[in-house]
């Protein structure tokens, strides 16, 4: 049995962990991200591998999973519109520390890896998956494999742009999906109900202590599970973006299935039912064709490191 370790490095968590070839998680770590600079990140990723290898000596090699653009040699994070990396060489520099072989991912990619191979996506040839969390991230499975495009960095759907003049993005241009359809646009979507319509949305402002900007996503997701009208409202909103989405990827690809990961899938069928209907009601040649099944992820939070792990071990 070989092992390998797959780590997850976000914004504000690095997550990792020892996965084996069936796609299981034998030990888990985590720190948070440092705020101050990309090498320090490079740092404490360092320290979780060797922390996990020194527990399971067999380890044969990394996969890191990283928010951002990675070039075709998959040793470089080019550029990450949500986090401070520029043209950051992350492979070599944890290499030189840990001594074992690393590939680095884009974190979407590396969920739909994981999803496809131990998830939801099991099965599906042609699958595309979306994590909706701070930004979107977009991962594609085609023909079986993941597609990266000619250049490493294809499949970044969040900055697919859905509004001419739109919203402001943190990759410079405006609107983009990412700024509508993510669970960061739940949260501004909630923000904005609470301050310019207070008396619609006590139970949000209740949950958030008295302030539009002290309501948070699971908040959101509570309000609307009791059934709170305001929350309900930010929902439908959001997921009126993100099935219009999925319709004009589904023009362009035709997956089998969509899989929507990243923290607003936790929502589950609040996200779904809203998502399916808007899907349905925006895919062209609708009626003639069949609907691609919208599907929540089945590995959750972990999806990061098990799929950076597997891409690691196929390296
Ligand atoms: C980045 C992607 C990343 C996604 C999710 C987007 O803003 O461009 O590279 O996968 O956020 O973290
Ligand atoms: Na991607
Ligand atoms: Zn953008």
């Amino acid at each position: 049995m070989t092992l390998t370790i797959g780590v997850d490095v976000g914004g504000t968590k690095v997550a990792a962990g020892v996965v084996d070839d069936r796609g299981r998680i034998l030990e888990k770590v985590r720190r948070p991200t440092p705020s101050t600079s990309p090498h320090e990140t490079a740092r404490v990723i360092a320290e979780v591998v060797e922390l996990l290898k020194s527990r399971f000596g067999e380890v044969e090699a990394v996969g890191l999973g990283a928010a951002g653009f990675v070039d075709e040699s998959r040793a470089t994070v080019l550029f990450a519109p949500n986090l401070a990396w520029r043209d950051e060489p992350i492979k070599k520099k944890v290499e030189g520390e840990v001594g074992l072989p690393v590939v680095v991912e884009n974190d979407a990619n590396a969920i739909a890896w994981g999803e496809a191979k131990f998830g939801a996506g099991r099965g599906e040839d042609h699958m595309i998956l979306v994590a909706l969390g701070t930004g979107i991230g977009g991962g594609l499975i085609l023909n079986g494999e993941l597609y990266r495009g000619r250049f490493g960095i294809g499949a970044e759907f969040g900055h697919y742009r859905v509004v001419p003049d739109g919203r402001r993005c943190g990759c410079g241009n405006r609107g983009c999906w990412e700024q509508y359809a993510s669970g960061n646009a739940l949260v501004a979507e909630a923000r904005e109900i609470a301050r310019v319509s207070p008396a619609l949305a006590g139970r949000l402002l209740e949950l958030g202590d008295g302030r539009p900007e002290g309501i948070s996503g699971p908040e959101i997701t509570e309000a609307a599970r009791e059934g709170d009208s305001a929350a309900l409202e930010c929902f439908r909103t959001i997921a009126r973006w993100v099935g219009q989405g999925l319709a004009d990827l589904a023009a362009i690809l035709d997956p089998g299935a969509f899989v929507i990961g990243g923290g607003l899938s936790e929502a589950g069928d609040l996200l779904l039912g809203p998502t399916r209907e808007a899907f349905e009601n925006a895919l062209t040649g609708r009626g003639h064709r069949a609907f691609a099944d919208i599907r929540i992820a089945e590995l959750g939070p972990d999806a990061g490191i098990v799929g950076a792990a597997d891409l690691a071990r196929s390296r």
